[in-house]
């Protein structure tokens, strides 16, 4: 099975439950701490707003959503800032999931969803005004293809952020291995090998931040969350889609909470 096709499978089995539990958002969440009472789907559009604000979106631009997800994203996107947003993923589930919500969110004209493999894209140079990669470059078989990629897409002066999972704390490497695995991330750069990452592409880094330790390091706010919608999430699904999710995610928590950090970067194609 091709790269993509392998990356789209395993969206396809995740998504459908994952788009339950996260209203459409296919990422992490962000919660102050313990105490903080946001619900999950709160905390998930928290993460939303928070990632999405650093691209500095003005009405009429023209946004790639590089990883779309179920679209709730895109969607967000265009009722915030006024702008047309294209998404692309390699998973059907996701692409026809997100059709329905911007029909029914009414913004069917400014927002489409396509097939597409962020590693090979077909749009002309200097397509879009601004490129999002919201936790997707994470599957990317080879970091600096996609950069190069997206790089080529964004009009001279245009704006990129691309948020994703880091390696934070040192600790028993085979726990990160276990969740590598899971999540199906070929590699975990550190916070500065994604800013080199991004900068050999030719990006000037306007802005980054590290927020692990109220991402990952909430997972256990996550469990308590999904544990209050469990018997609604299985009266939709039923108890084996349940807990074939739950053991698919397995892995997912098996770092210690300092492991793995949550990086938000916002660059700039020079020029302009
Ligand atoms: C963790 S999900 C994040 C989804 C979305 N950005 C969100 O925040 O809801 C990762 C997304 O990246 C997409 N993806 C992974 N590899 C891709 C590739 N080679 N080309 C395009 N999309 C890809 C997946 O299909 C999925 O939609």
């Amino acid at each position: 099975m091709s790269e993509p096709a392998e990356i789209g499978e395993h969206y396809d089995k995740r998504s459908p439950i994952g788009d339950e539990l996260r209203d459409g958002q296919l990422h992490m969440w962000y919660w102050y701490d313990r105490d903080d009472d946001a619900s999950l789907t709160e905390a998930v559009h928290r993460m939303t707003r928070k990632v999405t604000d650093t691209l500095g979106l003005r009405a009429g631009e023209h946004v790639l959503d590089a990883g779309c997800g179920p679209g709730e994203t895109a969607i967000h996107l265009a009722n915030r800032f006024g702008v047309r947003v294209t998404g692309i993923t390699v998973s059907r589930f996701e692409i026809d999931r997100a059709r329905k919500r911007a029909r029914a969110a009414g913004v069917g004209d400014v927002v489409s969803y396509e097939y597409g493999d962020f590693m090979g894209l077909s749009y002309p140079d200097g397509t879009f005004d601004a490129v999002l990669a919201l936790e997707s470059l994470q599957n990317a078989p080879d970091i600096d293809q996609v950069f190069a990629e997206l790089y080529r897409v964004l009009r001279p002066g245009g704006r990129i952020t691309f948020s994703d999972f880091s390696l934070a704390g040192q600790g028993d490497p085979k726990r990160v291995a276990t969740f590598m695995d899971t999540l199906k991330l070929p590699r975990l750069p550190t916070l500065p090998q994604w800013l080199d990452l991004a900068r050999a592409a030719g990006f000037e880094v306007e802005e980054h931040t590290e927020c692990g330790p109220r991402v990952f390091g909430r997972k256990a706010k996550y469990l308590e969350a999904a544990m209050r919608v469990q018997n609604d999430v299985t009266a939709k699904f039923g108890t084996e889609a349940v807990a074939e999710f739950a053991r698919l995610h397995h892995g997912f928590f098996v770092p210690r909470k300092d492991q793995i950090g949550y990086v938000i970067v916002a660059a700039r194609k020079p020029g302009r």
